[in-house]
């Protein structure tokens, strides 16, 4: 397996043969994994607010519209970016649409990679367990804002870190050796990832806004088995990817 990470989704290369792993760690693909362990039934991602009304509007069976603009949940919808917010009781046997300031922009830039998954600290050693067969991975990492963003960047390390454990014959392009010694850095730093992430651009955010619970959240490593993935594209439709045989 070859594995590179993307810093940006405007770097990722279209139309070629490859595993996309999709990372918004705070908030949005831990927000994704957590809801679909929570026995959501799907969620639908699309870029902008109108859109997830329409989309919305276009199912039979009335959907909860979730996401955030500047980390706040937006009017009118039902659920914010919390993962706290997507309870077993709340989402269980409902579908999700959502739209994020970073995290769904990221899936519609990879819309056109063979398989798309969405990685998060919360189910790093499941997504990486799912990656066993494949021989061209690229880990997209979602920024914010338009720039690159260092927690995005510590996870596709932890990511790489977990897949070179379990696999030999790994081979890296130098973005993802860069990640793996930056994850490596920062465990022999003795720091603690909710702090680590509390002091990346997207934790900033989250602080100012008053969200330190969510990064706790963010941060529970391994958590969840859930891993999702991609099933439609028009709108980009995740589900939970079925268990490794
Ligand atoms: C995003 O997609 O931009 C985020 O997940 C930001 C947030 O959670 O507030």
């Amino acid at each position: 397996m070859h594995i590179t990470v993307q810093k940006l989704p405007s770097e990722i290369r279209q139309n070629v043969d490859q595993v996309a792993v999709v990372v918004d760690v705070l908030r949005a693909t831990t927000v994704i994994a957590t809801a679909l362990e929570h026995r959501a039934s799907e969620v639908m991602t699309c870029v902008g607010i109108e859109e997830a009304r329409q989309i919305a509007a276009s199912l039979a069976e009335e959907p909860l519209l979730c996401g955030e603009r500047f980390c706040q949940p937006i009017a009118g919808f039902d659920l914010g970016n919390s993962p706290r917010d997507y309870a077993p009781s709340v989402v269980q046997g409902r579908t999700l649409v959502m739209t994020t300031t970073n995290g769904t922009r990221a899936f519609a830039a990879a819309r056109n990679a063979t398989r798309i998954l969405a990685g998060a600290f919360v189910n790093r050693s499941a997504v990486a367990a799912a990656l066993r067969k494949e021989s061209q991975v690229t880990v997209v990492c979602a920024g914010t804002d338009g720039e690159e963003t260092e927690e995005d960047f510590l996870f596709a390390g932890a990511l790489i870190a977990r897949v070179l454990e379990l696999q030999k014959g790994i081979t890296l392009d130098p973005a993802a050796v860069e990640a793996v010694d930056g994850w490596q850095t920062f465990l022999s730093d003795g720091m603690s990832l909710a702090q680590k992430l509390g002091q990346s651009r997207g934790g900033r955010n989250l602080l100012l806004a008053g969200y330190l619970d969510d990064i706790e959240a963010c941060a529970n490593v391994d958590s969840i088995a859930a891993v999702p993935f991609v099933i439609t594209r028009q709108p980009i439709t995740l589900r939970v990817e079925p268990s490794p045989a």
